[in-house]
C-alpha cells in the first residue's frame, strides 16, 4: 500500500508526485507573474516571498522523494512502449529530478548573491551562505529563468507523454492510471 510494488506506485510516491507537481506549477504561474509586476505593486514583495518558501520546499521534498526511490522501487514502464517512447519517458525523468534540484538551488544562489534574505514563511531565514556580490547575482538570475524555463518545457513534455498513453495507447500503456 505505502510502498511501490512492481506494477504500481504506492501511497507515498503518489503523495510526493502530485504535492510536488502542484507547488512546481505555482511556482512557475506566480513566477512569471509577479516578474511582470510593477516595483510598487504591494502584492510583489509578498509573492517574492512566498516563491522563495514554497521552492525551497521542493528541494526538501525532491531529497525525500530521491531517497524514497532507493527504499521502495519505482514500478517498471509497460513493456509494450516503443524503445523511442521508453528512452524518452526516462531522459525526461531524469531531467527533472535534476531541475527539481537545480532551479531551486540557483534561485537560493541568485537572492543570496544580491543580498536578499530567503524567509521560510515568515519562521525563520535561511543563512546567507555567500557574500554579497550583484554581478554573480545577476548572472545566476539569468541561470534561474532559463533553467526555469526548461523545467516548464520539460514538465509539459512529461505531462504529455503521459495523457498520450491514456488516451491513445491502450489499457496496458496507460501509465498515469498507476500514479493517480
Ligand atoms: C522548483 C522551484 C522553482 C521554480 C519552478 C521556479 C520558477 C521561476 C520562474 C518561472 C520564474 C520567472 C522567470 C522569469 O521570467 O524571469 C522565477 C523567478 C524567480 N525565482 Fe524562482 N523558481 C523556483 C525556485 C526558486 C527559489 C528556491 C528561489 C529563491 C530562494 C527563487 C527565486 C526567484 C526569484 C527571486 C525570481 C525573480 C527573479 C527576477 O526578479 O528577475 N525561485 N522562478
Amino acid at each position: 500500500m505505502w510502498k511501490n510494488n512492481p506494477v504500481n506506485y504506492g501511497h507515498v510516491s503518489r503523495l510526493l508526485h502530485w504535492l510536488m507537481a502542484i507547488i512546481i506549477i505555482g511556482l512557475m504561474i506566480v513566477g512569471l507573474y509577479m516578474t511582470g509586476l510593477d516595483r510598487e505593486d504591494p502584492s510583489r514583495r509578498e509573492l517574492y516571498h512566498l516563491h522563495k518558501a514554497f521552492g525551497m520546499t521542493i528541494i526538501l521534498l525532491g531529497i525525500i522523494r530521491i531517497g524514497w526511490i532507493f527504499i521502495s522501487h519505482p514500478p517498471q514502464l509497460p513493456v509494450g512502449l516503443k524503445a523511442w517512447e521508453t528512452k524518452l519517458a526516462k531522459s525526461a525523468k531524469h531531467l527533472l529530478y535534476l531541475l527539481i534540484v537545480f532551479v531551486p538551488v540557483s534561485g537560493y544562489t541568485m537572492s543570496t548573491l544580491l543580498g536578499y534574505p530567503v524567509d521560510i514563511f515568515g519562521l525563520f531565514e535561511l543563512p546567507m551562505l555567500m557574500e554579497k556580490n550583484k554581478e554573480v547575482g545577476e548572472i545566476f538570475r539569468s541561470i534561474h529563468w532559463i533553467i526555469a524555463y526548461l523545467m516548464i518545457g520539460v514538465v509539459g513534455l512529461h505531462a504529455a507523454g503521459a495523457l498520450k498513453h491514456r488516451l491513445f495507447d491502450g489499457a496496458e500503456k496507460d501509465v498515469l492510471k498507476r500514479m493517480l
